[in-house]
């Protein structure tokens, strides 16, 4: 008998095609995600499950489904998974790095441009028609910062802060970073997390979440960037207290920030931080072309088939289970 497999979205490219002539696999058809109860219920019987980020994986949900042996999330980021509940139970985690490392840092160094630029700002003055023959071109219209010769300051140095630090050396900014292990990469002139945060034109985060990093970025850390600081958050929105951010922006002790993930997401429309010219914001889509999003596929077919053999997956977060 094939293994039960619950895939709780319908993912690009081919990828569920392989899983479904392995497995008998069934696919949430709904066009909005599946509730936590639905996910319960879905697995009752289920030997594996493929997930996504918007999925929370619990104790709750574990101890309804006994017969679960694998899991594995087509995301980099594990933070929406009790990963030490599923090592209890000896259950493989899988998850994503590597293959989403340069679309991401597109994303972020798009962010970057646009917030430094004024690109949204500028779209909107056109869109609304205030581009109009008395304001043809002007002198201080819309200006923005250079990135030339600025200081981009990274907190987080693994792949895509890597990433980002190549095609910052392209645009000709000096880098420097920083990171919790305090190791240093080819690239980035390694500084203390005061020293990035007061020196940076322009500040990125590429940490993943944790209970060491929530909030990291908060009211004291906010209160050391320059005032002309731009925030760039392309990793998770817990990483930033949004009520201080929100404070820093609208007092001007933050020159802008980019952000492509926030503490509750969707955004609720009503959001103050919608409110704000000096904010650039896009619906986490770090990840999101069709070729990353394939690849993001396949490796989580490829993570899900092996724990379902019995083998070691290709990139397992709890690799403690084999042990
Ligand atoms: C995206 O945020 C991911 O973790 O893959």
């Amino acid at each position: 008998m094939p293994p039960k497999v619950f895939v709780t979205r319908a993912l690009p490219g081919t990828a569920l095609a392989q899983l479904a002539a392995a497995t008998s696999l069934r696919c949430w058809p709904g066009p909005l995600p599946i509730t936590a109860a639905q996910l319960r219920t879905e697995l009752r019987d289920a030997e594996g499950l493929l997930c996504l980020l918007t999925d929370c994986i619990d104790e709750p949900l574990l101890a309804a489904a006994p017969a679960l042996r694998v899991v594995s999330s087509c995301s980099v980021g594990v933070d929406h998974v009790e990963v030490a509940a599923l090592t209890r139970r000896r259950i493989p985690l899988g998850h994503t790095p590597g293959v989403l490392v340069e679309a991401t840092a597109d994303l972020t160094f798009a962010l970057l441009l646009a917030a430094a630029r004024r690109i949204t700002e500028a779209e909107r003055f056109v869109r609304e028609n205030q581009w109009t023959p008395s304001r043809r071109w002007e002198p201080e219209l819309l200006l923005g910062k250079d990135l030339h010769g600025a200081t981009l300051g990274l907190i987080g140095l693994g792949a895509i802060g890597q990433a980002v630090a190549r095609r910052a050396q392209g645009f000709g900014l000096r880098v420097i970073g920083w990171t919790p292990s305090g190791r240093s990469v080819p690239g980035v002139t390694a500084a203390s997390f005061e020293k990035v945060l007061a020196q940076s034109d322009f500040i990125s985060l590429h940490l993943a979440l944790s209970a060491q990093t929530t909030r990291l970025i908060n009211a004291a850390a906010l209160a050391q960037m320059r005032g002309d600081a731009i925030l760039i958050n392309t990793a998770r929105g817990g990483l930033v207290d949004e009520a201080a951010l929100l404070a820093a922006l609208r007092t001007k002790q933050l020159g802008a920030a980019a952000l492509d993930v926030f503490e509750q997401e969707p955004l609720a429309a009503d959001h103050p931080l919608l409110a704000l010219p000096n904010v650039v914001i896009a619906p986490h889509i770090g990840s999101a072309t069709l070729g990353t999003r394939s690849r993001m596929a396949q490796l989580a077919v490829d993570n899900l088939l092996a724990g379902l053999q019995g083998r070691p997956m290709p990139h397992c977060a709890n690799p403690e289970v084999y042990s």
